[in-house]
């Protein structure tokens, strides 16, 4: 089996994919993270999951010490880059902070592939590219509307770089994952988001109010042109997210294409609204949640879901959770680290 190389390993997306992979047999993994959005104490439940240690190094991609993971590991086939900031409010707070570890970072990752012969690159790029949508559901060939954040332009950036690097036929396969709204946690509730900022994303939210529901949160929102006002979005389960990086990487792999560039949007196909997002909560978890209706977030689409049907006819992906197993696993996990 290949061995494969992650950045952002023990963040929420990366090890959720760690897990995928070794699902599938492969076993020459190593994981990197700067833990700085993210805790040690993943790996060990990685671990504890898969029965087998995390070969891990603590280094920042931007760094000169990230090129010491290539060479005490020779024969890396397969990148899959998560590492990134990602908040997109934070984004507008801190650009240049942004553009420097989601840009500056993914081309340092990107000579070092090529410097040590990388086959294969996974990029984890996000439904923000395609700004404000006018037409539903949004297809890969969607038109891509200017970015509504510094974070969305990064990743847009990434996109850009990557695409066109692989024009030159630069000999690196590459493909690029447009994820909807991640969500959700490992089955049983063993592992999870575990961010180390505040909660800002609705199902973490939900979570930390169903933990503590002494404080209101805000739904943003319910005067939206949708049945009930709030705002729709496509929730897909984290552990799908994860399995669509394996099929990537095998498809990629199989390919004879010296300028393979592959974009796959990864969604449930369906779009949910906030307030139906908190009943299915509320229901399959048996608890009531503390919630005010308040005004419109800045920067907020008012509806978003994917079209998929790319990433089943060449990937043979699909997502395979539904919205109650994301509700249920969220809130799992949510007890289960709170009581550990
Ligand atoms: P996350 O913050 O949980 O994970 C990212 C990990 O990368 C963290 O563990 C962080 O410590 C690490 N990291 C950041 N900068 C680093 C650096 N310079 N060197 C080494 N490690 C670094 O985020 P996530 O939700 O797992 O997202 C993973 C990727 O997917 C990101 O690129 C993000 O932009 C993208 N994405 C996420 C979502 C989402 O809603 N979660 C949606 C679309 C795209
Ligand atoms: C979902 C809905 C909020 C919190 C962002 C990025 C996207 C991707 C996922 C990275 C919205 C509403 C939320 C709350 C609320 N990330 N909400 N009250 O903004 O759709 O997407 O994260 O790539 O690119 O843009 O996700 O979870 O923040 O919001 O009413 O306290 O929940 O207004 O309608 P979003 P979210």
């Amino acid at each position: 089996m290949a061995k494969i190389l992650l950045t952002g390993a023990s963040g929420y997306i990366g090890s959720h994919t760690l897990l995928s992979f070794r699902e599938q047999g492969y076993t020459d993994i190593i994981a990197v993270d700067n833990f700085s959005n993210s805790h040690p104490e993943i790996y060990d439940r990685i671990a504890a999951i898969s029965g087998m240690p995390v070969k891990h190094y603590n280094v920042d991609v931007r760094s000169d010490a990230f090129e010491t993971v290539f060479t005490e590991n020779p024969g890396i086939e397969g990148m899959i880059h998560f590492a990134a900031y990602k908040s997109v409010p934070e984004s507008v707070e801190k650009p240049l902070e942004y553009f420097e570890n989601n840009v500056s970072g993914l081309v340092h990752v990107m000579q070092l592939c090529k410097k040590y012969g990388v086959k294969v690159f996974v990029f984890s790029s996000s439904c923000s590219v395609y700004g404000n949508i006018d037409v539903l559901p949004v297809m890969e060939s969607s038109p891509l509307n200017p970015p509504e954040s510094p974070y969305a332009a990064s990743k847009r950036i990434g996109e850009e770089l990557l695409q066109s690097w692989a024009g030159t036929g630069a000999g690196i396969k590459i493909i690029n994952l447009r994820y909807f709204n991640p969500a959700g946690a490992y089955k049983n509730g063993l592992l999870g988001e575990l961010p180390l900022n505040r909660p800002a994303n609705l199902v973490p939210v939900l979570c930390a109010n169903a933990l503590d529901p002494g404080t209101a949160f805000t739904v943003f929102g319910t005067d939206y042109n949708t049945p009930d006002g709030s705002c729709i979005r496509d929730y897909i389960h984290v552990s799908d997210i994860a399995d669509a990086h394996v099929a990537a990487f095998v498809y990629a792999s199989n390919s004879a294409d010296t300028t393979f560039f592959r974009t796959y949007n990864l969604g449930s196909e369906s779009g949910t609204s906030v307030l139906e997002v908190i009943r299915v909560f509320s229901e399959e978890n048996g608890v009531t949640l503390n919630y005010t209706l308040g005004p419109r977030r800045s920067g907020d689409v008012e509806a978003i879901w994917a079209d998929c049907s790319l990433a089943l006819a060449e990937l043979g992906w699909k997502p395979r959770r539904s919205l109650g197993e994301i509700m249920r696993s969220a809130w799992q996990w949510t007890l289960n680290y709170t009581k550990s």
